[in-house]
């Protein structure tokens, strides 16, 4: 069973999946696994993810684990109806198209739940919330979560520590070979070529705005520097600000930084980051671009009351009349780097994903053991990826000899 844009744009779909397959050397190696270990025979899992080729690959590797697999997306402009169609053809039960209303985005959350999963995957918790919320019949029968990003670990920590969470739940964001990488180095590359992609403009000499300085925002403001940038950060943690600033970025805050940005880049998590106040004070032409989950970084409301009229000018960009300037939204303010381009490179959510794989199967093993509370990934898992990546790469480490882990363990010693 499914719901689908068109089952005929598959042939591209498996093209892209193809494409994808080829550059996630980790998650093929666990794939091999799964193929003959079926960890998930006779397991549902329900996924939320932004439905695009390398997702498929995530939830091609589970089914090869013997899981039956219903699937939508995590975002209403992020779904690649071409992969959703080669999905379908992959025997998965997909409920997903590009340009959900928010009433369909809920319905296609409702009915991936509808196949009564063992285990969820999620990307911002929606799934989590909507089964707590609404479909509370079905929570005794879930073995666990696994979330995929910092917005919905915020919030998955806050219902654990109120108590409420009713299974446990695998914090996959915080593990070592997702966030370093994943956060860093995928947003840092995909946020900006989707802006690059939809507005074809230069970045070297713009003054580029990245509002946050966690993870997302460290790769963010990096990547634009390397591109020729004047990278200004705005921040209100005093720590993450010192570092961007020690980082070489100029630090100020938004309404000051709102006078001379060209181009606006929030990835901070959290809404109303630029508002009304800032966006009187922009220039002419200014670009305002989100990398964060939810399409509330920048305020659409705000935007559209101060404007006289909104038109779309180019592919994923609406231009805003403000009377005396014009303003320009990419990709309606949702996730930039998946609504305007492909999102993450394919080589950083291989470990990502390799981690989401894993953590389902430790679920599926250890869920009788486990707390309703949110657990980090086992540190083993971490190694065990990263070692599996250098070696995908062609890279030999160092091994401590045993002379030399003595000598750290024995503190007995002098030097
Ligand atoms: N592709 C699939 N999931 C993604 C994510 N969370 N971020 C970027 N690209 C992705």
């Amino acid at each position: 069973m499914s719901k689908i844009r068109d089952i005929n744009l598959y042939p591209e779909g498996e093209l892209k999946i193809e494409w994808a397959r080829k550059h996630m050397p980790v998650l093929n190696l666990i794939r091999e696994e799964f193929k003959n270990e079926k960890p998930f025979k006779g397991i549902t899992i329900g996924m939320a993810l932004h439905l695009e080729a390398k997702t498929a690959v995530l939830a091609e590797t589970l089914m090869e684990g013997g899981a039956e697999i219903a699937i939508t997306g995590c975002n209403p402009l992020s779904t690649q109806d071409d992969v959703a169609a080669a999905c379908v053809k992959k025997g998965m039960n997909v409920y997903a198209w590009r340009g959900e209303t928010r009433e369909e985005y809920y319905e296609n959350l409702h009915k991936v739940l509808d196949h009564e999963p063992d285990i969820i995957i999620d990307d911002g918790a929606d799934l989590i919330f909507l089964l707590h919320r609404e479909r509370r019949e079905l929570l005794d029968k879930i073995m666990g979560g696994c979330e995929e990003t910092t917005t919905g670990v915020i919030r998955l920590k806050a219902m654990a520590e109120e108590g409420v969470l009713k299974f446990p739940v695998i914090n996959v964001n915080d593990a070592y070979t997702k966030h370093l990488f994943d956060n860093r180095y995928g947003t840092g590359q995909s946020v900006m070529d989707g802006i690059i992609r939809t507005t074809n403009l230069l970045i070297a000499g713009k003054n580029v705005v990245v509002a946050g300085y966690g993870w997302c925002g460290r790769g963010v403001a990096m990547r634009a520097a390397g591109m020729g940038a004047n990278v200004i950060v705005t921040e209100v943690n005093p720590i993450r600000a010192l570092e961007a600033r020690l980082d070489g970025y100029r630090v100020m805050k938004m309404e000051e930084a709102a006078k001379i940005g060209d181009i606006f880049i929030t990835t901070t998590g959290c809404k109303d980051v630029i508002r009304a106040e800032h966006m009187l004070v922009m220039k002419d032409g200014a670009i305002l671009a989100n990398a964060g989950h939810f399409d509330n970084e920048i305020s659409k409301e705000d935007l559209k009351s101060i404007s006289k009229s909104v038109r779309k000018v180019r592919k994923n960009i609406e231009e805003y009349d403000l009377g005396n300037k014009k303003l320009y939204l990419l990709g309606e303010g949702r996730l930039v780097n998946l609504v305007c381009g492909d999102g993450h490179p394919c080589e950083v959510m291989d470990m990502s994903f390799a981690n989401q794989a894993l953590s389902a199967k430790f679920l599926k093993e250890n869920h009788e053991k486990l707390e309703n509370r949110v657990y980090n990934i086992p540190y083993e898992q971490d190694l065990r990826i990263a070692s599996l990546k250098l070696r995908s790469m062609g890279i030999e480490i160092d091994e401590l000899t045993p002379e030399q882990r003595r000598y750290l363990s024995d503190w007995r010693e002098g030097t």
